[in-house]
């Protein structure tokens, strides 16, 4: 921690203007520098929830899909001054590893601040979003679309204007006043905890960023592959769907009179049970029994969202009074057996054949939900001994052709997660 440290006299003057005092105090060296475990001696359940999220695990040495793709894409993650095939610094960093890009470092574990990914800092010193939008046409992705603070930003702030004012001769200009228990480093001076030396960390109120999708949409909006094939385009689903409804609405939702961090996706079985609504009909009729299933998206955006090789399966099975299957729409995989059970985004090459992320020269099939879209599958089974029908919905991090190629990867990102089920019997 003393390493972030420095004393310097008279520094907090020039921080706020509410400290009327000089007096020698702990600086942050620089506010990239500051490690989430910093943060973690006062925000203890957020720095918890945020550790066991996809945030805190963005990294090629953390996130083992994405470390998969890095090394086949840009290198060795431990390997500075990496370059990617076009001689260009690898632009994955801009997202998955913020920090780094800001120093436009490609060596993931020479700092703390690299290592923790998307970490407290890089979020709460987001001053202003410009858009992906470059001039000239091309994206600016990631850290590269912010307009970045020395000061923490957060969604309040202390507005303690009045305070002061109220205050009169107080000469501490009613700064000591808190109605917190724990010390507040963010006010201009540091701060003693547990015998341990916490520098100034100065915070401003943005609420107009912290509060909307600005705080998200450098790294979510979309992103395009070399070929210029958009791989993901959260934000570009959002668009469409014309929701005021905040991301921070659904994935950072108030618990205890604080903001969740866990930021669930993909990764979350939580969050993906709650994405859909799921039903099932079924009735006989003329020696068949015909069944309606109706998949709703809930999400101002697709479902799935994200990364390309994000894919749900529908499977349905017909079952006699003994639990023998009689009947199955895709015994193997949809994508050949039942096309309308899958939903997925694909991409393609030249010649129109499914492609990989880095490769694919246009986009293939898109038959995921659209925002907030209800689509119902129409089936007709042989009713002969049909006792019961059962609905799966089955949410996959990755394309099966994948899942099957990667088998260094633990066996739980490579296997299809149950959803929603539902059941008729007749
Ligand atoms: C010594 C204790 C301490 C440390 C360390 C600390 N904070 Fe805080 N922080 C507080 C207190 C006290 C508050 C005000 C009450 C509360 O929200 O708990 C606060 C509030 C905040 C807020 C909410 C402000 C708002 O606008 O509503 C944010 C954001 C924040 N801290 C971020 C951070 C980050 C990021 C770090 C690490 C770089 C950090 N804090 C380190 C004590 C601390
Ligand atoms: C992915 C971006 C992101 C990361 C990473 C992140 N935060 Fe936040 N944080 C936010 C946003 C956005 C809000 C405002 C939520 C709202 O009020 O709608 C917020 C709110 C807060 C608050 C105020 C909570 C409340 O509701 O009063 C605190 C304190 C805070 N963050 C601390 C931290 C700490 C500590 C870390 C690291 C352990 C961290 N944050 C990591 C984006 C982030
Ligand atoms: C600095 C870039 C950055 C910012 C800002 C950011 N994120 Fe992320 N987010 C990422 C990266 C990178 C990942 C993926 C990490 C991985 O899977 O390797 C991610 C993952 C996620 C996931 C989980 C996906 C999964 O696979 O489970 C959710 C949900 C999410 N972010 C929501 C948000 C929200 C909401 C905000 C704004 C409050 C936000 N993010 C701000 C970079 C960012
Ligand atoms: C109505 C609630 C809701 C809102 C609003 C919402 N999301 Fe989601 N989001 C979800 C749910 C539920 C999932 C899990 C299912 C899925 O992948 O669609 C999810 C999934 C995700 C994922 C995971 C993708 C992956 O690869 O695993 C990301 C990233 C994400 N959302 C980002 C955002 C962003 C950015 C916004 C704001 C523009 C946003 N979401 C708004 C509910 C919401
Ligand atoms: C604009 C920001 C951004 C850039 C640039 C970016 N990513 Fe991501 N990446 C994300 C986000 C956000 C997610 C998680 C949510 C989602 O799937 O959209 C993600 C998810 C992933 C995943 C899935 C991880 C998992 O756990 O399943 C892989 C793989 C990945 N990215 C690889 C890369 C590679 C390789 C590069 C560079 C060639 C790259 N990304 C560049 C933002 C970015």
């Amino acid at each position: 921690m003393s390493r972030f440290i420095r004393s310097a006299i008279g520094a907090v003057a020039a921080l706020s203007c509410l400290v009327v005092i000089a007096a020698p105090v702990a600086v942050a060296d620089s506010i990239r520098e500051v490690s989430s475990e910093v943060c973690q001696n006062c925000h203890k359940e957020i720095y918890q929830q945020w550790k066991g999220s996809m945030h805190a695990n963005s990294t090629a040495l953390s996130d083992p899909i994405h470390g998969t793709f890095y090394k086949q894409v840009a290198g060795d993650p431990l390997q500075e001054g990496l370059k990617t095939k076009s001689g260009a610094y690898p632009v994955c960093l801009q997202c998955h590893v913020p920090n780094a890009a800001l120093d436009k470092a490609t060596k993931i574990d020479a700092k703390v601040s690299y290592k923790e990914g998307v970490n407290c800092v890089a979020c709460h010193t987001i001053k202003a979003f410009n858009g992906i939008n470059a001039p000239g046409g091309k994206l600016r992705l990631g850290m590269a679309s912010y307009e970045l603070s020395d000061s923490l930003q957060g969604p309040a702030g202390f507005s303690r204007g009045l305070q002061q004012l109220t205050a009169g001769n107080d000469m501490f200009g009613g700064a000591a006043a808190d109605d917190s228990s724990k010390p507040n480093p963010h006010i201009g001076e540091a701060v003693t905890l547990d015998g341990k030396e916490i520098p100034s960390l100065p915070l401003e109120g943005n609420a107009g960023v912290m509060k909307s999708n600005a705080a998200c949409m450098g790294c979510h909006d979309k992103r395009n592959n070399a070929h210029g094939v958009p791989l993901c385009a959260t934000g570009n689903e959002y668009m469409v769907s014309k929701s005021d409804v905040t991301c921070q609405y659904c994935h950072m939702p108030m618990v205890g009179n604080s903001a969740d961090h866990s930021m669930g996706g993909g990764h979350d079985g939580g969050m993906l049970k709650r994405s859909i609504v799921f039903t099932l009909d079924a009735k006989t009729d003329n020696g068949k029994v015909l069944v309606n299933a109706t998949l709703k998206n809930q999400q101002p955006h697709a479902l799935p969202t994200g990364a390309p090789f994000r894919n749900i399966v529908f499977r349905l099975t017909a079952y006699d009074a003994s639990g023998n299957v009689l009947w199955q729409n895709a015994p193997e995989h949809p994508a050949k057996d039942d096309p309308q059970a899958y939903f997925a985004y694909l991409l393609s090459d030249d010649a129109g054949k499914n492609a990989m992320p880095p490769t694919a020269t246009q986009l293939g099939a898109d038959t995921r939900l659209r925002p907030h879209e209800q689509r119902v599958l129409g089936y007709e089974i042989p009713a002969e001994g049909v006792v019961l029908v059962r609905g799966e919905v089955h949410y996959n991090l990755l394309w099966k052709v994948l899942a099957d190629k990667f088998q260094h990867l633990p066996e739980d990102l490579r296997s299809p997660r149950t959803i929603a089920v539902a059941e008729v019997r007749l």
